[in-house]
């Protein structure tokens, strides 16, 4: 059975599927000395249909590996612009690289790969990110075969745990909080915004 805060996520996606910006959110970690960290990613759907576990994905070279590492935790951030309503989930994250040895799991990394437009698979063949820029040509990339992903490549799964939905509109606004409890079940609290 999916989440109760699975339809109204859902929901909001489809509903403000005109703005192709509603794919972005922010995902906040923390880095090993303990200071929060904050960036856009692309969603990426979700594991499948009948999941709870959010999909995005990023490279083994970036900085926020580091993080997820010391501290597989993080909060999404996402605002949906046209139905003004916004979801915090703090999330378990879980890298699936190249060395996963769950053969689903691997599986969904090489699916997510091959869905990727050529431009997105060739960042993966870009420079290291973060170091001082390379030359212009460094990133004249031919586009990865996109039936085998880079090693660098990751898929990253965001387990939420709890969710703060938010939703501006209406008096009065109306807020609602979805807990993790201990007994695998979720709490649904409507609060005060
Ligand atoms: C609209 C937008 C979408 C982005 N999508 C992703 C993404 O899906 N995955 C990713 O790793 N970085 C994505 N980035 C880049 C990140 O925001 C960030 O700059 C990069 O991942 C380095 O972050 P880090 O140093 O914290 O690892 C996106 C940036 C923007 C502005």
């Amino acid at each position: 059975m999916l989440a109760p805060w699975r339809s109204p996520l859902s929901s909001a996606i489809y509903r403000n599927r005109s703005k192709p910006f509603s794919r972005y959110f922010q995902l906040a970690t923390v880095t090993p000395e303990g200071h929060p960290a904050n960036r856009t990613v692309v969603f990426r759907g979700f594991l499948d249909d009948q999941s709870d576990v959010l999909k995005a994905i990023t490279d083994l070279r970036s900085t926020k590996i580091q993080d997820i590492e010391h501290h597989p935790v993080g909060e999404v951030c996402w605002y949906f612009t046209k139905t003004r309503e916004q979801f915090r989930i703090a999330a378990n994250l879980q890298l699936v690289t190249v060395a996963e040895t769950d053969p689903t799991l691997q599986q969904a990394r090489q699916t997510t790969w091959h869905n990727l437009s050529d431009s997105a698979r060739s960042q993966f063949a870009w420079p290291d990110p973060a170091k001082p820029v390379a030359e212009p040509t460094a990133f004249d990339v031919s586009p990865p075969n996109a039936d085998t992903p880079l090693d660098n490549f990751c898929l990253l799964l965001l387990t939420p745990h709890k969710i703060d939905h938010l939703q501006l509109r209406g008096e009065p606004q109306l807020r609602c909080l979805y807990t993790w409890q201990s007994d695998r079940t979720w709490k649904t609290q409507q609060v005060n915004p």
